[in-house]
């Protein structure tokens, strides 16, 4: 085949891959097999092979880019990519108390924004706010340039070659599209593809999405291509960024105009012309919404008019052209057949609602969190109970009340304590309770189900990110004994998990699989991930341990004003919050007024003037503390905990055998005060540093603390640039660095040059 045959047979092949992707992408149909679909596939990739340059960026074969990205490129939108103002549904006690309807605040912006609006105008749109991932396509002259996602609203990623694995994406349009077209819309997982991925992923041993939207954030970050294209994700467009030549008057002439060029748009749409009308759509939406194939959980509300979307124009963060109504959660009774109690990573012990299952916002129910004892008692909920659930988007099914009209004869007050005979489930030692703490716990550092959680939280996505480490694969590292604490992972050789048998997995079909080995390829790389581990932030491994009371946030904020294990150990910031704590709670316990009848008034003045002394001491610590703005996050609680744990025989033994490990994570973020970081002596005055590869953090992340430390950051490497902070896999700017004598610096390196100068 000579090149001018092979052009022609390209552009036969275009067409032809072309035509059966908007059948089935776009028309939901299918003209030939999937076998027949691959073999010309395979015939244009042979063909591109053969003649690279007949290669374009249109081709169906770039749909699924090539080799993975080092990091994603940055774009710079044309058009701030702006959220939209959320209007809540009223809930059900505020319609009691003021007897308005459910859309009384959705009216009100309406009536606002008519009012705003020359007297003839009055036409809104409504169509479902999709609970996905916002995406900016650049079309210039007819063909994709990029696609980027929203980042700060101002810089976004450039997600190109992901975006390319969405079939329904063109990569050229008619050649009298306009010149500069940029369209953006909400990227999604089905519900249906999320729960089976899901599913896949816990057969695996991965760690499972929460959501479908956190599933296609996830899925949009890969840097490599093929994995996302192995990801159902699709997208809807619903509005756009920057436009030239073309005559658009309405949203309404716009989503037609979109339909015109196949490009995928919510069927489900209206045009409404008073108020009437815009509740009578946004009920309709609501019972219609269940059945989409992707979440929702409100409407958008848009003026129709676009000339007007400019003269209403926008607050600091909204246009007010739009508004997201949201709904309130969803609710349905079911009767709660029993209660399990689940032992959490720090040994709480959480009671699960075992409910007859319920439909609800698109799933089926049948566990639902109780919380702790607490919460039972004060809302009287009882087993054999027809109790109200609750579903919003993200949230874990709650039980909200009980229907006590449908209470049963022999029901009685639920005791967490009695339920399980004072012993825990998992272990059968004594449980107890803490004064002055909700939660019942178990307190034995070698409870099987408790060192289960802390292994699968210790190595979760926000923690130390060990791949392969699911809920399969720590329960079977406990319960095999080759692990008691999460630091035993360190000594795992790769032989001894790899033979390790996984227990079987239950199968789409409802069989189970046969035994399966944990297997070499993923022993090297959960034991390659554990290695990795080690130089990951003190944050990370602050919340990583299961420190009770220690999130992800607290953990940040700790470390922020520690550099290390050794620094928070003896810290005087954690001593002082949690001095202030004890007196502030001394102070509430101990009121100056008489406690009791006749009480005598030397004990009332004795009260009063340890009273006086306390307060006296939280304003001495605040003052002290005032320089280093802590956070509410790192409160007394925390402190308290915090410190507890570190001096426990637990906590002791966690940072021994960090050292004996040689491990001593230092902090990404340390910044004790900020306000004198601002100041002039910064210790990186006057450089200029450009970012690459993958960090442990967003690249805004070590953006913020270069410059915070008075540096400036740079996309790309010239003599200029004085240093190149650069991640794992570094690519070509590394490159350019060695040849310039750019100094390249690792996290830690950066990290240490800040506190050491
Ligand atoms: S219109 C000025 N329409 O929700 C913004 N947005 O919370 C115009 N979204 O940024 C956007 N469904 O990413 C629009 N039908 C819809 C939407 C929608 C979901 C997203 C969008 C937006 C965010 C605001």
């Amino acid at each position: 085949m000579d090149i001018n045959e092979a052009k022609a047979k390209v552009a036969e092949l275009h067409k032809e891959l072309n035509h059966h992707n908007q059948l089935y992408y776009i028309e939901g149909t299918q003209a030939i097999s999937d076998g027949e679909y691959d073999s010309l596939m395979n015939e244009l990739k042979r063909i591109e092979e053969l003649y690279p340059t007949l290669t374009s960026l249109d081709s169906p074969t770039q749909r699924v880019g090539g080799a993975p990205l080092t990091e994603f490129k940055q774009v710079n939108h044309p058009v701030r990519m702006l959220s939209i103002e959320d209007i809540h549904e009223l809930k059900e006690e505020q319609i009691e108390n003021t007897n308005e309807n459910s859309e009384h605040n959705l009216i009100e912006w309406h009536k606002k924004t008519l009012n705003a609006l020359p007297a003839n105008q009055s036409t809104f749109t409504v169509e479902p706010k999709i609970d996905g991932v916002a995406v900016s396509i650049m079309y210039k002259n007819s063909k994709l340039q990029y696609a980027a996602t929203r980042g700060d609203s101002e810089t976004g990623d450039d997600i190109t070659q992901n975006i390319l694995t969405i079939k329904s994406i063109p990569t050229s349009l008619p050649n009298n599209a306009p010149h500069t077209f940029e369209i953006r819309g909400e990227v999604f997982m089905p519900n249906k593809a999320f729960e089976e991925l899901n599913k896949a992923r816990s057969e695996e041993g991965k760690t499972k999405f929460i959501n479908p939207r956190n599933a296609t954030a996830g899925t949009l970050k890969q840097l490599d291509p093929r994995v996302v294209s192995k990801r159902p994700i699709d997208v809807i467009f619903h509005s756009f960024g920057q436009i030239n030549d073309l005559d658009l008057k309405t949203i309404e002439q716009y989503r037609k105009y979109l339909m015109e060029l196949n490009l995928p748009v919510d069927k489900w749409f209206k045009i409404i012309q008073s108020s009437e009308q815009l509740r009578t759509a946004v009920l309709e939406l609501d019972s219609d919404r269940h059945t989409f194939p992707y979440g929702t959980d409100g409407a958008v509300i848009k003026v129709n008019l676009i000339e007007s979307h400019k003269s209403l124009g926008h607050t600091s963060k909204f246009p007010r052209w739009a508004c997201a109504y949201k709904y309130r959660p969803e609710q349905g009774q079911t009767i709660l057949k029993e209660v399990t109690i689940q032992v959490g990573r720090t040994g709480v012990l959480t009671p699960v609602a075992e409910l007859e299952p319920i439909f609800i916002s698109g799933t089926t129910v049948s566990r639902a969190t109780l919380h702790n004892q607490d919460e039972i008692i004060r809302k009287d909920i009882r087993i054999g109970d027809t109790v109200v659930i609750e579903k919003s988007g993200e949230i874990i099914p709650a039980v909200i009340k009980v229907n006590l009209e449908k209470r049963p004869d022999n029901t009685v007050p639920f005791s967490l304590h009695s339920h399980i005979n004072g012993k825990c489930p998992s272990c059968a030692s004594t449980i107890s309770k803490e004064s002055g703490f909700t939660a019942w716990r178990c307190n034995n550092s070698k409870c099987p189900d408790q060192s289960i959680a802390k292994l699968k939280h210790f190595g979760g996505r926000r923690m130390l990110e060990l791949e392969g480490l699911g809920i399969s694969v720590a329960e079977k590292l406990v319960t095999s004994g080759l692990i008691t604490h999460p630091l035993d992972l360190f000594e795992l050789r790769s032989d001894e998990l790899a033979k390790m048998e996984l227990e079987p997995a239950k199968l789409n079909s409802g069989a189970t699989s046969k035994p399966r080995k944990f297997g070499e390829k993923k022993a090297m790389k959960l034991i390659e991930s554990i290695q990795k581990s080690k130089d990951l932030p003190l944050s990370r491994w602050l919340h990583a341990l299961s420190i009770p009371n220690l999130g992800e946030s607290a953990s940040k904020e700790c470390a922020r004003t520690h550099r290390s294990f050794d620094e928070i150990l003896n810290s005087s910031i954690l001593e002082l919050i949690s001095e202030r704590w004890e007196k502030e709670n001394w102070i509430k316990n101990n009121p100056v007024k008489a406690n009791k009848k006749n009480e005598n008034s030397t004990s009332i003045l004795a009260r009063s003037s340890q009273s006086k002394e306390h307060k006296k001491r939280i304003q001495e610590i605040n003052r002290i503390l005032e320089n280093y703005k802590i956070s509410p996050e790192l409160g007394g609680v925390v402190s308290t905990s915090l410190m507890t744990y570190l001096k426990s025989e637990t906590g002791k033994a966690s940072l021994n055998k960090l050292d004996r490990l040689n491990i001593h994570p230092s902090s990404a973020n340390y910044a004790p005060i900020p306000s004198l970081e601002k100041a002039e002596n910064l210790s990186l005055n006057e450089t200029t540093w450009v970012i690459t590869g993958t960090l442990s953090e967003s690249r805004s992340h070590f953006k913020s603390i270069i410059e915070d430390n008075g540096g400036n950051v740079t996309g790309s490497i010239s003599k200029k640039t004085n240093y190149l902070l650069a991640g794992q896999n570094p690519g070509s700017k590394l490159d350019k660095a060695e040849k310039l004598n750019v100094k390249v610096l690792s996290e830690n390196e950066l990290i240490s040059l800040i506190s050491t100068t």
